[in-house]
């Protein structure tokens, strides 16, 4: 008999057919005549309710001892259900026990934990109904980034993980030797290491995707990167993946223009196919959600630039903890009352001090600010962060050398300022800060399986 999936039995609804299930009880309530049961395989937010009677041979022996967590497999006939609460349910003919969970042992008894205690059951949290939905999320996004990008004729480019270069040159690079623990000494060389050079896991896959820009026109990646980045907060994580796409030909305007086409369409996406997990956030996790990311979609992104954006905050009545003025990198607070309070949306900003940014940004003609923008999303703050790239030779390599970077270490990157450079722009999208918005879960150590920070690491 073909294994069925519940969230197919639950749409189908063939009735009177007779089905193969398997999957775990969320629930079990009934007496000694009767249990009703309710099945959870994780294919969708619903479960399927079994319906079990006395006169299944393993009714009292081991039915009526099923609890939460226990895994089964149940054979019976899809009906009609008489009663309220859900449309079809399953008469088992026969029920199999494929796993016990102990009632006394097993931590997932109660229907709602806080999320700080299943952080501490990283192996378990799946199993609840939040976890659940937010995985289920984070694939369909996954899916939904990789056809948007190929509807607009984008390929895919598998950057490397471990690389020679800081992208970002903020010193936050993971370390990746092959000496032995005994051999890290402090006069150890890393002439005389794996790959001759210092190696480290990689910031951001943008250096080497502007390779193949430079090639094929319209690229992206997607995948993991590390930050030895020492910051506990609920937006940080050592571990997170990051969506980089870089296209040639476009400027600043193009570069905003992709990101917020993406940015409605993968949010309409999880509006369309995800209805029963915005239901579960909008109902428990963040009230209004459905609303707020719908006003997202429809709505044009404000856009102002940093200097209009200081003069704001400047303005503010609120009091913040950093003071404000004209250079500084606007801190978490700045930019959550930028998006709250002044756009009341996603917020745009553009023409940062170069002072503040990598040297890769396009500078522009004012000498102190680059072609650079933040996308800024209430509550999470930085969602999007990316430029237009300097195309010019010598300004890269001043660029370079005013940032203490080696130009013979990074002559590849150089080279494609020699030969045949174009304007061209890109951006790198924090894919958990996206599903945080996308489901109003307010930490990010939520929305990722395994979770990465600083002191902890567990799975
Ligand atoms: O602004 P960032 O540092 O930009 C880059 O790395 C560029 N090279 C991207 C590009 O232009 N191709 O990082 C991009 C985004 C941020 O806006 C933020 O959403 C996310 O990555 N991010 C983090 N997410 C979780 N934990 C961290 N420690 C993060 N650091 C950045
Ligand atoms: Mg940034």
């Amino acid at each position: 008999m073909k294994q069925n999936r519940i969230v197919n039995l639950l749409t189908e609804r063939s009735y009177g057919k007779v089905v193969e299930v398997s999957g775990w009880v969320r629930t079990r309530r009934g007496s000694g005549q009767l249990s009703f049961l309710e099945i959870s395989d994780g294919s969708s937010m619903s479960n399927l309710q079994v319906v079990a009677e006395q006169n299944l041979a393993n009714y009292q022996s081991e039915v009526c001892k099923l609890t939460t967590g226990c895994a089964v497999m149940v054979i019976g006939e899809l009906i009609k259900s008489p009663a309220k609460g859900q449309e079809i349910e399953l008469k088992a003919h026969e029920l199999t026990v494929l796993g016990w969970a102990d009632p006394e042992k097993y931590p997932l008894q109660k229907k709602r934990h806080g999320f700080e205690f299943l952080r501490s059951i990283t192996h378990l949290r799946p199993r609840t109904n939040a976890l659940a939905a937010v995985a289920r999320i984070r694939s369909e996004l996954n899916f939904a980034i990789h056809h948007f990008f190929k509807k607009q004729g984008f390929f895919q480019v598998h950057t490397p993980l471990i690389t020679t270069s800081d992208c970002e040159g903020a010193g936050e690079m993971f370390t990746v030797t092959g000496l032995a623990p005994e051999k890290i000494t402090s006069n150890a060389s890393y002439a005389n290491d794996f790959f001759g050079r210092r190696a480290g896991l990689t910031v951001s896959g943008q250096l080497q995707a502007e390779v193949y820009a430079m090639a094929m026109g319209r690229v992206y990646t997607f995948g993991p990167t590390f930050r030895a980045e020492n910051s506990n907060t609920s937006r940080h994580l050592a571990e997170f993946w990051m969506l980089e796409p870089e296209i040639a030909f476009c400027d600043l305007a193009g570069n905003i223009s992709l990101a917020e086409e993406m940015v409605k369409e993968l949010i309409s996406v999880v509006l369309h196919e995800c209805t029963e997990e915005i239901d579960l956030f909008d109902r428990f996790v963040s009230k209004g959600l459905r609303d707020r990311l719908t006003m997202t979609v429809d709505n044009s992104f404000v856009q102002m630039t940093y200097s209009e954006a200081i003069n704001e905050l400047l303005r503010a009545k609120q009091k913040f903890e950093y003071e404000v003025e004209w250079g500084v990198d606007l801190q978490a607070e700045h930019e959550r009352y930028l998006c709250e309070e002044v756009a009341q949306g996603v917020l745009v900003v553009t023409d940062y001090p170069k002072d503040i940014k990598p040297f890769y940004m396009r500078q522009n003609d004012d000498g102190k600010t680059v072609a650079a923008m933040d996308i800024l999303v209430p509550d999470i703050g930085e969602l999007i962060g990316g430029s237009q790239r300097e195309e010019r030779y010598d300004r890269l390599l001043a660029a370079m050398l005013e940032s203490g970077l080696d130009p013979e270490d990074n002559r590849w990157y150089l080279d494609l300022r020699r030969y045949g450079s174009v304007v061209h722009s890109g951006y790198g999208l924090g894919f958990e800060r996206f599903i945080q918005y996308v489901t109003g879960m307010s930490n990010i150590r939520d929305v990722i399986p395994f979770p990465r920070t600083p002191g902890s690491a567990p799975c």
